[in-house]
């Protein structure tokens, strides 16, 4: 069977990102989006064959290829969006613990009082495998419909071996959307356990073997922060993956400064997540590393935090990525405009930044920049067409009228 070859015509401008490919992600500028006018996108079912503008001369590439072609009208074409920190598969929500919040009670004084995680785990041990596949689906539904190709998912609401394993099942049958699963068993202490090292003993040697065995993920993240996670865990998990040949992640320095987010850079983190109490020596040696700096606002917006020092990781040559934390607790949102809205005001990051953060860092956080974050020959066919114009986007926080081009159509 020959691939069926699209060409899409007829977008008033394109933003291809190679630029910002080329620099690895490392302070994008407007130049780096490289803007192309009348642009031809020609995929197939896989790939991007051409991405360039009118005034090129692409016939080559339909060479012995029957070829059908679609028109856009006007807008702008971008490579599809990276949702790279999800907590997407939970059993209901904690409305009643917002209200809490307004009325002056902290995050961390909630979760001592047994809300929090606590609450979230309790209804997502309760819910059956199929009510968490359905709730969940619509999550990532809405996800796409803002433009996301492809969508990270933490367990890390069941806390045992049966219940973390549901959750992971559930990520690997949703559909629609790219998705890597990533292993949150260390995510807060169940009641079954008294101790911190306790529970990270049996989740190193008791869950981890079985959920490999299951090929159910190959990443690990943890929480490490005040009253949750050490250091000392973190690099107890990290020696333990590392010989599964799995990836790092962390939630870091969120509430508190642990100097986790330093040590996950120093130690082949794929990401830094959160990272908002660090030092100016931390600051400099993180931006200089290859970990990507996953800024994560909703959360800071929500628990009216303070928010990760962007600007200076940028201006010091760090690699930036946005997402929007989506979980029960602390980022309700699921708004990706809104995330970059926050972005730009309250992180003073630009335009450019953010689209970079939130397409090519994003996937380099996930390790897969060489399959999406750009629209270059060679990667995956997937794209997105705003009805809107670039200045339209990250402002206003509404949801943008979009159609997904190439694989996700
Ligand atoms: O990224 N910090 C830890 N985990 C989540 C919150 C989870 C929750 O409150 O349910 C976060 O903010
Ligand atoms: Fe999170």
């Amino acid at each position: 069977m020959t691939a069926s070859v699209v060409i899409y015509r007829g977008a008033d401008e394109a933003l291809s990102l190679h630029g910002v490919a080329a620099k690895k992600g490392r302070q994008p500028k407007f130049e780096d989006l490289n803007l192309i006018k009348k642009p031809v996108f020609i995929t197939d079912d896989h790939q991007i064959l051409f991405i360039g503008s009118e005034d090129e001369d692409w016939s080559s590439v339909l060479k012995n290829k029957e070829a059908h072609q679609v028109t856009l009208s006007g807008g702008l074409l971008l490579p599809g969006f990276v949702e790279a920190h999800t907590h997407l598969v939970h059993g209901g929500d904690r409305k009643d613990e917002f209200e809490m919040r307004i009325a002056g009670k902290s995050y961390e004084e909630i979760a001592q009082a047994g809300g929090g995680i606590a609450s979230t785990l309790k209804k997502t041990r309760e819910a059956t495998q199929s009510e968490l596949l359905e709730s969940s689906q619509k999550s990532l539904d809405f996800f796409k419909s803002q433009g996301v190709v492809c969508c990270e998912v933490k367990s890390g609401y069941g806390l045992n071996l049966e219940d973390e394993i549901k959750i992971l099942k559930v990520i690997e049958r949703l559909e629609g959307t790219h998705c890597v699963s990533t292993f949150l068993g260390l995510h807060s202490l169940p009641s079954e356990f008294t101790t911190f090292d306790e529970y990270t003993n049996f989740v190193c040697t008791e869950v981890l073997p079985k959920v490999q065995a299951e090929t159910l993920c190959r990443r690990a993240d943890i929480f490490v922060d005040r009253g949750y996670f050490e250091l000392a865990h973190l690099k107890q998990l990290s020696n333990t993956i590392k010989k599964m040949g799995w990836d790092l992640t962390l939630h870091g320095d969120q509430l508190s400064a642990q100097g986790a987010s330093l040590w996950g850079a120093q130690n082949g983190a794929k990401s830094v997540d959160h990272a908002v109490h660090l030092s100016d020596e931390e600051l400099k040696k993180i931006a200089k590393s290859e970990a990507v700096i996953m800024a994560l606002p909703g959360a800071d917006f929500y628990l009216d935090l303070a928010y990760p020092r962007v600007r200076e990781l940028i201006d010091h040559g760090g690699k930036v990525a946005l997402a929007t934390d989506f979980n029960p607790g602390s980022s309700p949102t699921q708004n990706i405009d809104f995330i970059g809205l926050l972005a730009r005001l309250k992180m003073k990051m630009s335009l450019a930044e953010v689209l970079a953060a939130y397409t090519y860092n994003a996937a380099s956080a996930l390790g897969l920049e060489n399959k999406y974050g750009s629209l270059e020959v060679g990667k995956s066919a997937n794209a997105i067409h705003f009805e809107a114009g670039l200045t339209d986007l990250f402002y206003d926080g509404s949801q943008k009228k979009l159609q997904h081009l190439g694989e996700l159509k």
